[in-house]
């Protein structure tokens, strides 16, 4: 078993399959406290987790301070929209504040890439990239490869697509990473103006047709379409992209029987999935959402220095 030895969670280009397997593995019992009474733990009292969210989030912000209070940490959500980063304080200045106010992890998600590591050469505490521009989203990567160790028990020789904008993914790139490292053979599909030139040096195949790809995948892993870019031109038309790279029932069909269809979130229905999609019996939308609050309660405890005598003690 491997050692844990970082101070921060930037990318998972930085971690090894065994530190990644890790914290696969201690999300596991992190998942048993969905079915207890009493879900709150010493693990983390005295800690202080404070989320930093200069970009919209549901899913990773709510499932941060879920797996924070129920590690008994304290939790602070700045709202950046009501800080003083609306009178012109600068980003660091904003952490040096955030950290200075008692934090132990600063949580940051923001628009631009390398935002999180300049801001864990900025503080003392630990950092957790929450997603930094198209570069990485660390935690939605974990979380997706837990829900695939799930199910499928493993990686090695597993088939996993990835469909939609490439280009624009945090998510795509930290998938990559995770999958290549524990074994799993990774196809990326999606329009060419939407696909980075040389992401096949990332170990991965390239398709620009999806039909092909999905009849043999153990996995599709639906991106969200970011329809900010379309008024870049980078695709004819929503309908158009729906047509060519959208998961929908008759898609869904091709896949074989034990497939999962994942999806990150948030959804735009009907554009790069469908509702029948996204509802088929395969889809494992929500279970990502749920498991991302056990990655990330492994995570913390991991950063934060959890007590000597165990995780769920
Ligand atoms: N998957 C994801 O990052 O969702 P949110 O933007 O809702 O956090």
């Amino acid at each position: 078993m491997a050692v844990w030895r970082h101070k921060h969670l930037l990318g998972l280009a930085d971690l090894t399959a065994e530190e990644i397997e890790l914290v696969l593995s201690l999300a596991g019992p992190c998942k048993e406290i969905f079915g207890r009474e009493i879900k709150k733990l010493p693990t983390l009292r005295g800690k202080t987790v404070i989320t930093l969210f200069f970009e919209p989030s549901t899913r990773t912000r709510t499932s941060f301070e879920v797996a924070a209070k129920w590690l008994g940490a304290d939790v602070v959500n700045l709202s950046v929209a009501q800080s003083s980063v609306a009178k012109g304080e600068s980003f660091i200045d904003t952490a040096k504040t955030v950290e200075a106010a008692g934090a132990d992890v600063i949580v940051v998600r923001h628009a631009i890439a390398g935002a999180a590591k300049l801001l864990a050469e900025t503080v003392r505490c630990s950092v957790i990239n929450a997603g930094d521009g198209a570069h990485e989203h660390p935690t939605q990567g974990l979380l997706d490869l837990y829900t695939i160790k799930e199910r499928k028990g493993g990686f090695h020789g597993l088939r996993v697509v990835i469909v939609g904008d490439i280009m624009h993914s945090r998510v795509a790139r930290s998938d990559i990473w995770g999958l290549t490292k524990l074994g799993a053979k990774v196809t990326v599909v999606g329009p060419p103006t939407l696909m980075p030139p040389g992401i096949e040096t990332l170990g991965v195949e390239v398709a620009y047709e999806l039909d092909a790809a999905l009849a043999r995948a153990d996995g599709v892993n639906v991106l969200r379409l970011q329809l900010e870019r379309q008024k870049k031109g980078l695709f004819p038309s929503v309908r158009e992209y729906a047509r060519l790279y959208g998961m929908n029932a008759e898609r869904a069909r091709r896949l074989p029987p034990d497939a999962l269809i994942m999806h990150p979130g948030p959804t735009n229905l009907g554009v790069e999935i469908t509702e029948e999609a996204a509802c088929d019996p395969r889809a494992v939308i929500t279970t990502q959402v749920s498991n991302g609050v056990a990655v990330r309660m492994a995570l913390l405890y991991l950063l934060a220095g959890g007590k000597e005598d165990g995780l769920l003690s």
